[in-house]
Order: structure tokens, then C-alpha cells, then sequence
């Protein structure tokens, strides 16, 4: 049986630089029959480990459909992940997981999927994003609106232009604050709400970002006519041993590593300190 506890070892195959300081590590696992147990939903996270530095919670941002690797996608900010930034190729890493419910993947068949990303909660989105390309027929409607503080915290702009020149597919990018070779739109997130037509009608709204941005997105979603249920969000909240054990990430009743980290808004609403 897997021991929840062990953190099992991975390579670093590949380092994609995203941004001024963000990275995508595409990883396998040194046991190969590991790699080939490893089975996860979009929307789980794992708990990675760096000796000597410790251990951080981090969504998985590869798809399943990809095989044999998964990619992490990681914002240099504190300890950890200031270590893990300064890796190279071949070096290792620990990985425990995966944890957490990741999305109702099964539940969203035939819909329209309208996902409302800010910064690096794109990240998250991205393994439910590429599962759905995958899959396109089994799908309605793709609408992405994303966000970020400035044109060069843009992630994964060459995914978003493809993402967008696919069939029944729609990608809408704004900044906070442009630049002079920024000629997009220019304004948070919820400004791209009036430069579409995003219908509620057999719809799933999921979200993640910033708890700030929840707020006035799901302000937005319900203007529309949104349904409570029909609000997805993935939650970031402090972690530590991602199993239900620590007690670190409890919203009210609800552990978010192991009742979430995604819920739906009807699940929060209420919670305190869940919005
Ligand atoms: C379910 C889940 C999924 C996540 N997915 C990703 C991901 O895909 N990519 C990614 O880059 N990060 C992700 N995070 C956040 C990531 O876990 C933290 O940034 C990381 O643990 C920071 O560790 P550190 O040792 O580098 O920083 P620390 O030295 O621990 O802290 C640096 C600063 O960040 C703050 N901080 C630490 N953890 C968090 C947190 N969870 N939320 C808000 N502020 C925090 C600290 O208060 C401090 O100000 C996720 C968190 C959770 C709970
Ligand atoms: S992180 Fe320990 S209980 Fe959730």
C-alpha cells in the first residue's frame, strides 16, 4: 500500500522558465513503478519535498493524458521554493501525493466550462484545461478569462494562443497594469466578463486565484445567473501535511487538503474565512 508519509524521489527532466520568477519542472519518478502507479486528477496537488528546506504543497499541472511525467508549475517566494528555483536538470526532488478531491471532472461532461484564472492560479486550472482539450467532444463551450499584474506575469502565453484558436474556444487576457508593448486589454479580470458573451445555460464556472479576486468573480457569475453549485473554486490555504493529520488548513468543519482544495461555492458559502 502507499505510505502517505514517504516522500517518494523524483528527477528533474526539464526546466521551463515561465516567467521572472516562475518555472514549469517537468519530473519522473527514479522507480519506474512508481511512475507508472502514479495516478492522479486534475485539480490534486502533491507535497513536495527538498531536504534540508522542507516540504511545500503544489498543484499538479500536467494533465493524466500526458504519460509518464508530470509537470509542477512553481512561484519562487519563499524557502522552498527559492531551492527548488535553483535546480538544475537531473537533480532530485521528493514528492508525496497525490492529495486532495481535484475537479469533478465526470460532472462537467457536455458543459460549457467558463474557467476565470488570476496569476498563477492558472496553474491549477491548467491540468483540468488540458484534460478538457483532450477530450474536446465530451465538452461544451471553452472560455478562459486570465489575468495578471503585469504583461511579463503572463504564464504560458504560446498554451493560451493555442488554447484560443481551438474550435468552440475562446481565450480573453487582460494585465492590471500594461507596458509600453502591451496592447491588450488593461484592467482586472472581471473587466473581461463585458467583452464576451458568457452564458449560465448548462455551465460550470471554476476559478482560482488570488481570495480577492473570488469575490467579486463570483459577484460577476451570479449576475449572469450562475447557480451556486455551478462555482467551482480551487483553494490555496497554509499547509502542511496535505492528509487530514495537522489541522494547518481547516475551513470551519472542511479540511482543505482533503475535502478540497476544489468546492464548490455552495460548500464555503457561509464557512468562516473560507471568502
Ligand atoms: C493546494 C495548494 C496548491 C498550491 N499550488 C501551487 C502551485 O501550483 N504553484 C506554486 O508556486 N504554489 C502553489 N501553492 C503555494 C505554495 O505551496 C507556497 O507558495 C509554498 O509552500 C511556499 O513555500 P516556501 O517555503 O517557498 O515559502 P515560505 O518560506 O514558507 O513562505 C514565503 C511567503 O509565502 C507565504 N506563503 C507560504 N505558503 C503560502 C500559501 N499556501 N498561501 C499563501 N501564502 C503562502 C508565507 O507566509 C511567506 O510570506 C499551493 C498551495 C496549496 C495549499
Ligand atoms: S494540511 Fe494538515 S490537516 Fe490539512
Amino acid at each position: 500500500m502507499r505510505n502517505l508519509y514517504v516522500p517518494y524521489p523524483a528527477v528533474i527532466k526539464t526546466i521551463n522558465e515561465e516567467t521572472y520568477d516562475t518555472k514549469t519542472f517537468s519530473l519522473v519518478f527514479q522507480d519506474g513503478k512508481r511512475q507508472q502507479e502514479f495516478r492522479y486528477k486534475p485539480g490534486q496537488f502533491i507535497e513536495l519535498s527538498l531536504l534540508g528546506y522542507g516540504e511545500s504543497p503544489i498543484s499538479i499541472a500536467s494533465s493524466p493524458s500526458q504519460i509518464g511525467y508530470i509537470e509542477l508549475c512553481v512561484r519562487r517566494v519563499g524557502r522552498v521554493t527559492e531551492a527548488l528555483h535553483r535546480l538544475s536538470d537531473n537533480d532530485i526532488v521528493g514528492i508525496r501525493g497525490p492529495f486532495g478531491n481535484g475537479f469533478p471532472v465526470e460532472q462537467m461532461r457536455n458543459k460549457n466550462l467558463v474557467f476565470i484564472g488570476g496569476g498563477l492560479g492558472l496553474a491549477p486550472l491548467k491540468s483540468l484545461i488540458r484534460t478538457v482539450f483532450a477530450n474536446r467532444r465530451d465538452f461544451g463551450k471553452v472560455t478562459i478569462l486570465y489575468g495578471a499584474r503585469t504583461p511579463s506575469d503572463l504564464l504560458f502565453r504560446d498554451e493560451l494562443a493555442v488554447w484560443g484558436n481551438t474550435d468552440n474556444a475562446e481565450v480573453l487576457v487582460t494585465v492590471d497594469v500594461g507596458s509600453s508593448d502591451w496592447q491588450g486589454n488593461v484592467g482586472v479580470v472581471t473587466t473581461l466578463f463585458s467583452k464576451t458573451a458568457i452564458s449560465a445555460q448548462n455551465a460550470v464556472a471554476i476559478i482560482c486565484g488570488p481570495t480577492v479576486m473570488f469575490r467579486f468573480v463570483i459577484q460577476e457569475l451570479f449576475k449572469i445567473g450562475f447557480a451556486e453549485e455551478a462555482i467551482m473554486l480551487t483553494l490555496e490555504r497554509f499547509m502542511k501535511c496535505g492528509i487530514g493529520k495537522c489541522g494547518h488548513c481547516n475551513i470551519g468543519p472542511k479540511y482543505v487538503c482533503l475535502d478540497g482544495p476544489v468546492f464548490s461555492y455552495k460548500e464555503l458559502k457561509g464557512l468562516p474565512g473560507a471568502l
